[in-house]
């Protein structure tokens, strides 16, 4: 088996930061994963909220085949077709004005931290009363990069790379009278995840975005949205903000962007581009030629198959099964999120980690995230079928659970009576 083999040499000669799965994929189709013995597997992960338009989609192999024949790279000291179209695709449907094209997400978050910073800067060079430091919220997640880091919740994230960027406070989730109580003319920026994703998939309250976005206001400070698990018609709308009716002063876009190939994209108000000048800021390989050409193509395709409708439709069918299995599960404590970001939340952290390795047996791919939140981020392709299938392998999984405590309460109840 080729897999034993793979794992072996990895163990060798890899940084040990991924404790994977043991299987080997080597080609996908639609919303399967197929394994190096031709095993079918349902994915309702996406590559961790990437693959958009599934596996073997043409629009996307078309994409690559034609641009890759033309050309793949020039760097950012020259023009090409893509930057300046797909940026017109994404100022129409986020409300934004002015974009810059990144790699990855954490890199958009930088640019976006750098953008709120510089933004501040320019104002106090303006005579305004403005300082430089960030509200992050408790439970948020940005990345990986110094910035993203510094502004990621979890201690187990930040701490072992200490010190991390300074001038960063977190705010108690939802919670409008702890915001208020941080916030002051020292603020730069809040930052948000309109629904946190590696938090547990958490929306932020209406009440705690309308309040961010008038403290902002209030002093010339940025509201900062990550839409980068979130955006991109995982929710049914471009952006989760627009559930809202939030427009916000920076967002930043990666993950389905590009359908699957690396591509980041930190948007802004014409009022914070102001802050910035050649030179400031920039990348080697952002916005390349074949990464704007498979978004444009993944935008396009988004439209032509009317997948936000499809998004909302196949999202609130999932999330009604879940509400369904909760009603019969005691396991099942809360169901939560929007459309396909959806997620259950279980009563203990072991059945979380079992749930996610019984499903795998199963041949469906599902993940845990905040030890008790199993996230479903399928592709948006999902049918109503898939749904059906995916249900009924927890509905299995819960009652043999159930079944399996009640039959070891019997066990203890016996021994108690027996004295053991
Ligand atoms: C909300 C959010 N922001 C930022 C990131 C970082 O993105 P990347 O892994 O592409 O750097 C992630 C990744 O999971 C994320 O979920």
């Amino acid at each position: 088996m080729k897999l034993e083999g793979i794992r072996a040499a990895e163990a060798q000669l890899l940084l040990p930061t991924y404790e994977r799965n043991p299987l080997l994929f080597e080609r996908g189709e639609g919303v399967h994963l197929i394994d190096e013995n031709g095993d079918r597997y349902l994915d309702l992960l996406s590559g961790i909220g990437v693959n958009a338009l599934g596996y073997g989609h043409a629009a996307i192999e078309d994409a690559i085949a034609r641009q890759s024949k033309a050309l793949i790279h020039t760097s950012n000291l020259f023009f090409h077709e893509g930057q300046a179209e797909l940026a017109l695709r994404l100022t129409e449907r986020t409300g934004m004005d002015r974009v810059f094209f990144s790699n990855t997400g954490t890199e958009a978050w930088e640019a976006a931290m750098k953008l709120a910073r510089a933004h501040a800067g320019l104002l106090r060079s303006e005579g305004r009363t403005i300082g430089t430091k960030f509200l992050a919220l408790e439970q948020s997640f940005h990345g990986r990069t110094y910035g993203s880091v510094s502004t990621t919740y979890k201690a187990k994230y930040r701490e072992p790379f200490g010190p991390v960027v300074p001038g960063v406070e977190f705010v108690r989730f939802n919670d409008v009278e702890d915001l208020r109580a941080k916030f002051s003319h020292e603020v730069c920026a809040i930052l948000v995840e309109s629904i946190q994703g590696e938090g547990g998939i958490r929306p932020l309250s209406k009440e705690f975005f309308a309040a961010a976005q008038e403290l902002a206001r209030s002093t010339g400070a940025l509201l900062v949205v990550d839409e980068i698990q979130a955006g991109m018609g995982r929710t049914g709308k471009w952006c989760a903000y627009q559930h809202y009716g939030i427009q916000p002063d920076i967002t930043t876009l990666a993950k389905p962007l590009a359908g699957g190939i690396p591509l980041g994209a930190v948007l802004c108000t014409e009022e914070v581009s102001r802050a910035i000048h050649p030179g400031m800021h920039g990348t080697t390989f952002g916005g390349g030629p074949l990464a704007c050409a498979v978004a444009i193509a993944v935008i396009d395709t988004m439209d032509r198959e009317g997948l936000l409708k499809h998004v909302t439709e196949v999202g609130d069918y999932f999330q009604d099964k879940l509400r369904g299995l909760a009603a019969k599960h005691d396991a099942i404590v809360d169901v939560r999120g929007k459309r396909l970001r959806v997620a259950a939340e279980l009563d203990s952290a072991d059945l979380g980690k079992r749930t996610v390795q019984e499903m795998l047996k199963r041949h469906i791919l599902i993940n845990c995230t905040s030890d008790t939140v199993l996230r479903f981020l399928p592709p948006y392709i999902l049918r109503k079928e898939h749904v059906d299938e995916a249900i009924a392998a927890l509905d299995e999984i819960f009652t043999e659970h159930a079944h399996g405590a009640a039959v070891a309460s019997t066990a203890r109840v016996e021994g108690d009576l027996r004295g053991e």
